[in-house]
């Protein structure tokens, strides 16, 4: 712990500069106080240490080398904790090595809808699944002696238009979907930072929501770390001190500085308020380790490696896989020599290295002939590859294809439009599965995906994105050398229509998205009447076979006063292994509520455990199933409250998977239905939505007139708007640094920045003045002639 000194100690002035960061990646420091910068990196799966302070929060501009791990989709699918503590550990240790002080991850944001551009940087669509997940990379993280930061708090499950969308939702499915797993890693693994998403909750700004930020995080939760911002998501920044939001990034400019400064003195900021996000961010920077070595561990590669294979799913198995090395096999796709790895935006590493599955096959000595199949940055399909590629693989034993997602159809800015692959990929794999039925299709990309022939072929692997050495966990999997360990973290659904949020996301109203579909998201849908998923959550094949038996509880009666005294029951049962090779099995649990007191998805999971057993082994799997469990927010009380009666443990090896049940009896609880079971799950009609959230939806802000929160594309329908646009565009730089493919994704984000954002993006070359002279200048003549008279008048 470095010695600093209070912030009680220091002027008004200094205390207003530690409220905003020094510069795009750094606190502010005070040189004649002693006072250092921290320096905040991300995050999440790697470091982006960028070079220059300048910097961007788009992945454009050139960073340090460091390991590319897996990303958070991937490493959920392990359902190994431990391994992503294992991870978090060496990308702490990273940041350690490279002199970063943050890491600004894990992302733990509930995947809404399988469309969001950004799913791939969080773990699941399930809250005990994302908390536990983010718990582990924390602890992983901090171990190294460094931060974490949680992100984005909260419910930011969308990128279309996220720095002004308002996500409008029912308090049980806040606290039930949406905050739980961020409660869960607050309490568990001490963050020590917490960023603030763009979007508003009901209403108020992440940003400046007291509600989130002090009375839930931290007098309800404990947090005791610092909260940032989100890259440009500030807007009304005293309102945010005094939320409880204690440092704006990024910094190197002074625009929020008076304004806090005047809000003081016109006391309507109170000056504690200030004084004490300035110690969170000393206290922050005193706990900063100092010095780098500048360069990251080599052998994290071989992490990648094992974390990529043992986060594999394997879909659909005919018994083609694991693939004999005496086969002759055709590798077939694009990606097989240049590689989907990794998503794009603020998580793009700069890679140490990368192993390619072509590289994986000659370092295990085996002899693939290769044909492309399809151009990785054309959308249109390519007959004369197709066609070589049908002729590789007719020629051979059996055919590897890979296909997915190629960069510009997912990243951070935008979410996707279809659930489908490129239609070129679409076309190779059926062409390919025509000529050679030993198909194995390996899947690389971030989200769930519509598989049209996964009935034509032998099997399906789901590799996500693998991080530098995704090739090389690839071809250990196919080989049989490393197990396909991973279960889906997510659903894959038939069709984007039978998603239960689809009809409201991501919000036809321009700054409106309504939550209708309440808690019923992923799974919860599906199992409570909603249509098969074409892949379960919880799914995923192994080449060896487990048998489940001897499933008991520690207890099975439980009385609401041992409840809240914090104690719960362990579920267990007896896993076997029964095939003739090592494997992994993972136990899920999942609470069924019998006590008709509240509306509920049919079946929540509430525990799950893996276990590795080498051929015919057994071991006994014990798992704790908390308290929390049985509860639901109770919208009288304010509270936890259980209900009283029967509920079931299921034991089962995927959400829809029948299992093993046993029953659990809770006393003294909740007896009067509080809210009926019987109710439909989405919330179809405005009436309906409005008993849900308990007041009238409120009216979408309008885009006119405009105002500081106006972004370029609202102002564009002004033909002065086209004129600051475009010159906002070419000031910008982005068109110059980025390639052809990405630049469609980074003027749709451009047009969804709000000015009051790129003001602060800006870095001190747009002050208020020119933005309300552009406000001014899109809201007509009367507005601009106003707005000029009051600007005249107060410098005169
Ligand atoms: C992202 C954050 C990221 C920040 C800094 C933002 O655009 O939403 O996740 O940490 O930029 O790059």
């Amino acid at each position: 712990m470095t010695q600093l000194p209070a912030a009680a100690d220091l002027t008004l002035d200094q205390q207003i500069s530690l409220l905003r960061g020094g510069d795009f990646w750094h606190t502010q420091a005070i040189p004649d106080k002693e006072i250092p910068a921290a320096t905040l990196s991300d995050g999440p799966h790697g470091l982006r240490l960028q070079v220059d302070a300048a910097g961007d929060n788009l992945g454009l501009a050139e960073s340090h080398p460091s390991t590319c791990f897996p990303p958070a989709v991937t490493i959920a699918s392990s359902w190994d904790t431990e391994l992503a503590r294992e991870v978090g550990a060496a990308v702490g240790a990273e940041a350690r090595q490279l002199g970063v002080d943050v890491v600004l991850g894990p992302g733990l944001n509930i995947k809404r809808n399988p469309l969001c551009g950004r799913n791939f940087e969080y773990y699941s669509e399930d809250p005990y699944v994302a908390g536990r997940f983010a718990a582990a990379a924390v602890e992983g993280i901090q171990s190294a002696g460094v931060g974490a930061c949680l992100k984005h708090f909260a419910v930011n499950s969308q990128e279309h238009v996220r720095f002004i969308v308002d996500a409008v939702l029912d308090e049980r499915t806040l606290r039930e979907i949406y905050l739980a797993g961020f409660e869960h890693a607050v309490k568990v693994a001490h963050p020590w930072t917490l960023m603030a998403s763009y979007n508003s909750v009901n209403g108020a700004l992440a940003s400046q929501n007291k509600e989130l930020l002090t009375t839930i995080l931290r007098d309800e939760w404990g947090f005791d770390g610092l909260v940032m911002s989100d890259w440009g998501a500030v807007y009304e920044r005293p309102e945010g001190v005094a939320a409880g939001m204690d440092l704006e990034m990024p910094g190197g400019h002074t625009l929020s500085d008076g304004m806090v400064k005047d809000a003081v003195e016109a006391d309507v900021l109170a000056r504690e308020d200030v004084t004490r996000s300035a110690q969170r961010v000393l206290d922050l920077v005193a706990r900063a380790p100092r010095g780098a070595t500048g360069r990251v561990d080599p052998d994290h590669h071989d992490l990648v490696r094992r974390a990529g294979a043992a986060s594999t799913v394997l879909l659909t198995n005919d018994g083609t896989l694991p693939l004999r090395r005496d086969a002759k096999i055709a590798l077939i796709g694009a990606f097989a020599q240049t590689p989907r790895f990794q998503g794009a935006g603020s998580s793009q590493v700069n890679v140490t290295r990368t192993t390619t599955a072509l590289d994986g096959f000659a370092e295990a000595g085996v002899e693939v002939t290769y044909a492309a199949g399809y151009d990785p940055t054309s959308a249109e399909p390519d007959d004369g590859l197709i066609r070589e590629a049908v002729r590789v693989a007719g020629a051979a034993d059996v055919a590897v294809v890979m296909v997915g997602l190629p960069p510009r159809y997912e990243s951070e800015g935008f979410d996707r439009d279809s659930l489908s692959l490129p239609e070129q990929h679409d076309a190779l794999v059926q062409a390919v599965a025509a000529a050679n039925p030993r198909t194995v299709v390996a899947l690389s990309n971030g989200a769930p995906v519509v598989l049209p022939w996964r009935e034509n072929v032998a099997a399906i692997l789901e590799s996500y994105l693998g991080g530098q050495a995704s090739g090389g966990a690839l071809v250990d999997v196919l080989l049989g050398d490393a197990e396909p360990g991973g279960r889906l973290a997510e659903t894959f659904p038939e069709s984007i229509n039978d998603v239960a949020s689809t009809p409201w996301y991501p919000g036809t109203q321009l700054r409106q998205t309504l939550h209708r579909e309440g808690m019923f998201v992923g799974y919860r849908h599906h199992v409570s009447g909603g249509p098969a998923p074409a892949f379960a959550f919880g799914h995923g094949l192994s080449y060896t076979s487990f048998d489940w038996s001897d499933a008991s509880l520690s207890r099975d009666r439980l009385d609401v006063e041992q409840l809240s005294a914090g104690e719960g029951l362990t579920v267990s049962v007896a896993v076997r292994n029964t095939g003739e090779r090592a494997g992994s099995d993972v136990v899920q649990v999942y609470r069924v509520d019998r006590t008709g007191v509240v509306l509920r998805p049919r079946r929540e999971l509430v525990g799950f455990a893996k276990v590795h057993l080498a051929a015919a082994e057994s071991r006994r799997v014990d798992i704790a199933v908390e308290p929390r469990a049985f509860e639901f927010w109770d919208l009288d009380s304010g509270q936890w409250q259980c209900p009283a009666g029967e509920f079931e443990l299921v034991l089962a090896k995927s959400s829809t998977d029948e299992g093993i049940a046993l029953s659990v009896h809770i006393t003294g609880g909740v007896t009067d239905c509080v809210d009926s079971p019987d109710r439909p799950q989405t919330a179809v009609t405005d009436a309906e939505f409005e008993a849900r959230l308990g007041r009238l939806i409120p009216r979408p802000r309008p885009a006119r007139p405009f105002d500081r929160d106006s972004t370029f594309a609202e102002l564009a329908t002004t033909p002065a708007g086209r004129v600051v646009r475009a010159t906002a565009w070419r000031a910008s730089g982005i068109a110059e640094s980025t390639d052809e493919a990405s630049l469609p994704m980074m003027e749709r984000g451009f047009n969804e920045l709000p000015l009051r954002s790129a003001a602060r993006f800006a870095a001190g070359r747009l002050d208020w003045g020119t933005v309300d002279a552009i406000v001014a200048a899109c809201n007509g003549p009367r507005a601009m002639w106003s707005s000029l008279t009051a600007r005249w008048g107060k410098k005169g």
